[in-house]
């Protein structure tokens, strides 16, 4: 079948940024736990810098997705899975996909926050001080979320592009 925009290369339906993505997030949760790891360790730059970069990664990648979902859509590389259906009301592929919006923008919105926050509350070179209980309640919801917006994109992904 040809679709709109550039094809993937995992051998299924999904398009070059859904496959990148779909594996970008194989590498930021091991990467996010092995810098929270290393607070534990009190190695609170290394810490910084891991988050920080994992952050404009994170944002780069999905500003690219984003540009490929509204220029190519992707609604008829999942028309051929059993769970597609056109009303956005019913099928798998659309709840799971409802599902994944919720932890994927409360994610973006989260770790905005968390980062910002952090930059300007904790001292440099970073540190534990006042700010520091706030930082982790806050951190560590948006380090689950974050693993939540992986785990329902990576059922969305398996339902609309690969089964069928
Ligand atoms: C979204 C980005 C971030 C996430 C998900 C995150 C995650 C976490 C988590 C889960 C903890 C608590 C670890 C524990 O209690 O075992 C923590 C602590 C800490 N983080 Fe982050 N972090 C982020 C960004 C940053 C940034 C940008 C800085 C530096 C400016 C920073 C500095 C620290 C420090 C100093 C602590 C220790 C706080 C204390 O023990 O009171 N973090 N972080």
């Amino acid at each position: 079948m040809d679709y709109p925009g550039l094809d993937g290369f995992l051998g299924n339906r999904a398009s070059l940024m859904l496959d990148i993505v779909f594996l970008a997030m194989f590498a930021v949760i091991p990467v996010m736990g092995w810098s929270i790891y290393q607070v534990r360790q009190k190695r609170y730059v290394l810490h910084m810098r891991v988050q920080v970069v994992l952050g404009v990664v994170l944002a780069a990648a999905v500003t690219l997705f984003e540009i490929d979902m509204r220029v190519n859509g992707w609604r008829q590389r999942a028309v051929e899975s059993p769970y597609y259906s056109d009303d956005l009301l019913s099928g798998l592929v659309n709840c799971s996909l409802c599902l994944h919006l919720v932890f994927a923008i409360s994610s973006f919105v989260l770790w905005v926050y968390v980062i910002v926050q952090a930059l300007r509350k904790l001292p440099r070179p970073p540190a534990p001080n006042e700010y520091g209980p706030q930082h982790r309640f806050w951190a560590k919801i948006a380090a689950v979320d974050m693993c939540l917006t992986a785990v329902t994109g990576w059922v969305f992904y398996y339902l609309a592009f690969v089964a069928g």
